[in-house]
């Protein structure tokens, strides 16, 4: 029977998490396909009970759902109890599980790095602000620090992770050599064209990672080039967490390579 993944969310706008997940099912030759399900709020119970019963064999979890979902699962991992929000469900044997990809895919492009960074800012406090700082904390980052335009937010997020909260207008005057946006400043729409960073305040050999993926070169990470930072872009993120649920649905790893080269195609 052909095993079904996909992923919840609403609204569930344009989605690149199914090209990503049917292209690993072909290129590995498995009997399964991946679909998104746009399910409102209130339809959240049925729809995990549908899990349970059906060959519903793992989900990608985006908003609303990504808190609410927890309620509903038989184990957790510690990862998504830190962060407070599970993007994966998966099984594990007879028990529905519930797992944080987003901090592994923040992470991922950043092993390897020689020097590892040694301080974070990171811009913003939302979901992915959560993410960046658990995984920057995982990684051996010393000193993170957290900056946001609503600075409440920030001072709950600093609090809930043990690390600094700092100005929105002093967020560039803090020690560091790792920046990372999770702002949709940069994004495509109304905000393209914007920055959370003075270009003047790069400085060369740092860090800059934008969590925005569309477009693939914000005026963000083009202007942390031009000073001469090393870069990473929001697709590498994307690319890493959505690599991390195939690994956790089906125990095997698709090509990185191949499925990076189809989300630059697609992004292009
Ligand atoms: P996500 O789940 O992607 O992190 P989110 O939870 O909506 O999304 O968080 C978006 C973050 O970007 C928030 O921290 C938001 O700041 P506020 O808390 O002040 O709303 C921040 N943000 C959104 N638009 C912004 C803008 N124009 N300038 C600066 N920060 C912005």
């Amino acid at each position: 029977m052909t095993r079904t993944y996909g992923i919840i969310g609403w609204p569930l706008g344009h989605t690149l998490s199914p090209a990503l997940h049917n292209r690993g099912f072909a290129e590995l030759g498995l009997d399964a396909r991946y679909e998104a399900w746009p399910l409102e709020p209130d339809g959240l119970p049925a729809f995990i009970e549908r899990v349970r019963t059906e060959p519903i064999y793992g989900l990608s979890v985006t908003i609303p759902h990504k808190r609410a979902v927890m309620a509903h699962l038989d184990r957790i991992s510690d990862r998504a109890l830190a962060i407070g929000a599970v993007n994966t469900v998966y099984w594990d044997g007879d028990l529905l599980c519930g797992e944080n990809t987003d901090v592994i895919g923040v992470v991922a492009p950043l092993r390897g790095l020689d020097p590892l960074p040694r301080s974070a800012v990171v811009l913003g406090a939302g979901g992915a602000a959560r993410a960046a700082v658990a995984g920057f904390l995982e990684l051996g980052i010393e000193r993170v620090a957290v900056s946001n335009r609503t600075r409440s937010k920030a001072e709950a997020l600093a609090g809930d992770f043990g690390v600094k909260c700092v100005d929105w207008a002093g967020r560039m005057d803090v020690p560091w050599d790792l920046v990372c946006n999770t702002t949709p400043l940069g994004m495509s729409g109304d905000l393209v064209g914007e920055t959370p960073w003075d270009a003047a305040r790069f400085a060369a050999g740092a860090v800059a990672y934008d969590i925005v993926y569309n477009p693939l070169r914000t005026r963000f990470l083009a202007e942390a080039e031009a000073a001469g930072c090393r870069t990473v872009s929001g697709l590498e993120m994307f690319l890493h967490q959505g690599l991390a649920q195939f690994r956790l649905w089906t125990g095997r790893d698709m090509d990185e390579a191949g499925a990076r080269r189809l989300l630059l195609s697609l992004l292009a």
